[in-house]
């Protein structure tokens, strides 16, 4: 599919005032359910990986996992969810991390990826870069080597690449 990354930011809706006032929303909704733009995000997040090259590519709860798993799909590897603390059955390590208030946690299963397995790291959205770099903490610790984390979106104002320093970043639309 050849789609740019100017048709993916025109087939994402801002909405205003949500979840809370002040807050602008990025609705990605248009995005997925065009079949050639949803297509296409998922080949430019891809974009220079062929398959055999990545064994795992992990996603993170909830709409990073929609991406990551047709990119897994994509690049005939295997798909890992990072998820939000209380939701995985089995052991799991976990990460905390700051929010603007309070903390958030999340959790990877102890074998979801083998030690020296090439992963590539996935997100709808980067903003302060406190999921992602939670997340890739969690792969780090059960021996994976992040080839690269993409993000559909980076709200570059916030700076999130600052907290992915020493990682390739990838992001298809910039604000
Ligand atoms: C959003 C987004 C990222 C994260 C980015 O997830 O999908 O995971 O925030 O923010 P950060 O860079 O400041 O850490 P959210 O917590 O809204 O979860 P959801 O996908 O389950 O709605």
């Amino acid at each position: 599919a050849d789609v740019t990354p100017l048709e993916i930011q025109q087939a994402i809706r801002n909405v205003p005032d949500f979840p809370q006032p002040g807050i602008q929303f990025k609705d990605i909704t248009p995005l997925l359910g065009d079949a050639r733009l949803f297509a296409g995000s998922i080949d430019l997040l891809t974009e220079g990986f062929t398959p055999g090259q990545v064994d795992t590519v992990v996603g993170i709860d909830a709409r990073g996992f929609i991406f990551a798993a047709a990119a897994a799909y994509r690049l005939r590897a295997g798909f890992v969810p990072v998820r939000k603390k209380g939701k995985l059955p089995y052991l799991t390590h976990e990460q905390t991390y700051q929010l603007e208030y309070g903390t958030n946690t999340i959790a990877i299963h102890v074998d979801a990826i083998r030690p020296g397995a090439r992963v590539l790291l996935m997100d709808d959205l980067l903003a302060t870069g406190g999921t992602a770099a939670a997340a890739a903490e969690l792969v780090r610790k059960l021996g994976g080597q992040i080839l690269q984390i993409a993000f559909l979106i980076e709200l570059s104002h916030l700076q999130g690449r600052a907290r992915l320093a020493g990682y390739p970043i990838r992001s298809i639309v910039v604000y």
